[in-house]
């Protein structure tokens, strides 16, 4: 399984979908570029969560925050005290690991001297910086190590501005940075990575029902995004329903979504109900008030809350596939960085390239399309399964009406998953790719 690592490793960057970060400079620790089939992956991820979760959902508003913001969000909301991680420091090599994800009676993982390590102190995670030209500490700041607090501290703006009543959600896709001890797995851990997150905001509950439903809501919501959406073999997905003592300091009850990623079963995301923790802590004054009793209170919130990098890891390896010779990524259609390829069938006669240009140019105001003339046609596919194109369209000497003239106007459509050909009219080539992929 290991071995599946290093092949997704190796396919991200030969295709360009993930590069080592400042790679000519020698990298920087686990950071990671997207290169330009990452990057549309990616925003196809991010796009498909915004529209199920925000444009389609009557319930459901979205903000985009400043990334940097007063410190005192991060006092109120608990994260100077409570956000860190334990570390210790091997004496003979001064190699820093969590603790919590090593023997400390054993050997130290990078210089194997035995015992070597110190009591175990508090690490805080948060990335501190400075706001303007001193760094003295009355301008410290933090890059905000979660997205999730801008939607309380923006609590009332939005309810204020949206006229949304309870229950409803605020949501948000961006960066958050966090200085992990251990950074690693290719972009599975990282200090600097995306988030889907959604705050859920429900009157507070009069019975443990109350709030247990709308979490089940939720829950249902991740599998069907999981699985439905992104397309992950439901096997591959497990709930972890973390134990007293080891939720976050804000959950009264949480669920890791768990993965099994070739390293072993880890976390893909993270469902927690975090009562009223952070709108109490942010506002001394009740910030809702029910337009019907006109009574005010403090929301309570179900947080269902995604990582966008680990939603792409687990896309490829869920979908990376070997039959055979063949290699191909068994992307969703939605998902895929290119919806169709559009082949002439040989390079070297204006005719086909012509009238491929013509169709490459029509469907790019459709659909993300790629161009390819190079090699033979058999490379071609090759290529685009690799990078899981859903559609190759050929476009051949039949097509502009040489042969019985039976196929004039026509191109072929190849399948990446079952590699059958199909003879489609240009007329309907849209509509067909169309419904193939959105249908
Ligand atoms: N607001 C709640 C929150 O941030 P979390 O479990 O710490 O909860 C949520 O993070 C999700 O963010 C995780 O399930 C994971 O998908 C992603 N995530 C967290 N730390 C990460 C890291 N260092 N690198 C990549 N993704 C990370």
């Amino acid at each position: 399984m290991e071995n599946l690592m290093d092949k997704i490793v190796s396919l991200a960057k030969r295709r360009g979908f993930v590069y080592p970060g400042s790679e000519i400079y020698g990298g920087l620790a686990n950071s990671w570029d997207y290169g330009p089939l990452g990057t549309e992956l990616k925003n196809n991820i991010k796009q498909l969560w915004w529209n199920k979760f925000v444009h389609r959902r009557d319930d459901m508003v979205g903000i985009d925050a400043a990334l940097i913001m007063n410190p005192k969000v991060w006092e109120a909301s608990g994260h100077l005290k409570e956000f860190s991680d334990p570390l210790v420091e091997c004496k003979k090599c001064h190699s820093r690991f969590r603790a919590d994800t090593i023997d400390l009676n054993g050997v130290c993982p990078n210089c194997a001297a035995k015992k070597t390590f110190t009591e175990a102190k508090q690490f805080n995670l948060m990335f501190k910086t400075f706001i303007g030209p001193s760094d003295d500490q009355a301008n410290v700041a933090y890059f905000r190590p979660e997205t999730a607090q801008a939607m309380f501290v923006d609590f009332k703006n939005v309810v204020d501005t949206s006229r949304k009543t309870l229950p409803f959600g605020v949501a948000q896709i961006g960066k958050a940075f966090r200085n992990e001890i251990t950074p690693g797995n290719f972009i599975f851990r990282t200090r600097e990575f995306e988030q889907m997150e959604i705050e859920y905001f429900i009157h507070p509950p009069a019975k443990d029902a109350d709030w247990r439903d709308y979490f089940e809501m939720w829950r249902k919501e991740m599998w069907s995004w999981m699985t439905d959406d992104l397309g992950l073999p439901k096997e591959m997905i497990h709930e972890l329903d973390v134990p007293d003592g080891e939720r976050a300091h804000y959950s009264k009850r949480t669920i890791d979504f768990e993965f099994d990623y070739p390293f072993g079963r880890k976390e893909l995301y993270g469902l927690a109900y975090r009562t009223d923790f952070d709108l109490k802590n942010h506002f001394k004054e009740p910030p809702y008030r029910d337009a019907g009793s006109a009574e005010a209170f403090w929301p309570h919130v179900i947080e269902p809350s995604l990582g966008v990098d680990r939603s792409v890891l687990a896309v490829l390896l869920g979908s990376y596939t070997e039959d055979g010779d063949r290699v191909y990524l068994k992307l969703k259609p939605k998902l895929a960085p290119y919806k169709a390829a559009v082949f002439p069938l040989l390079k070297n006669k204006p005719v086909l390239v012509e009238r491929a240009r013509e169709i490459y140019s029509g469907l790019q105001e459709h659909f993300a399309v790629a161009w390819d003339d190079r090699g033979n046609i058999g490379k071609r596919y090759y290529a685009q399964d690799e990078i899981g194109t859903p559609f190759c369209v050929t476009i051949d000497f039949e097509t502009i009406g040489e042969g019985d003239g039976k196929n004039k106007d026509t191109v072929t459509v190849r399948d990446r998953d079952t590699g059958k050909q199909e003879r489609i009219a240009i007329t309907e080539l849209r509509n067909y790719l169309h419904g193939k992929i959105y249908g």
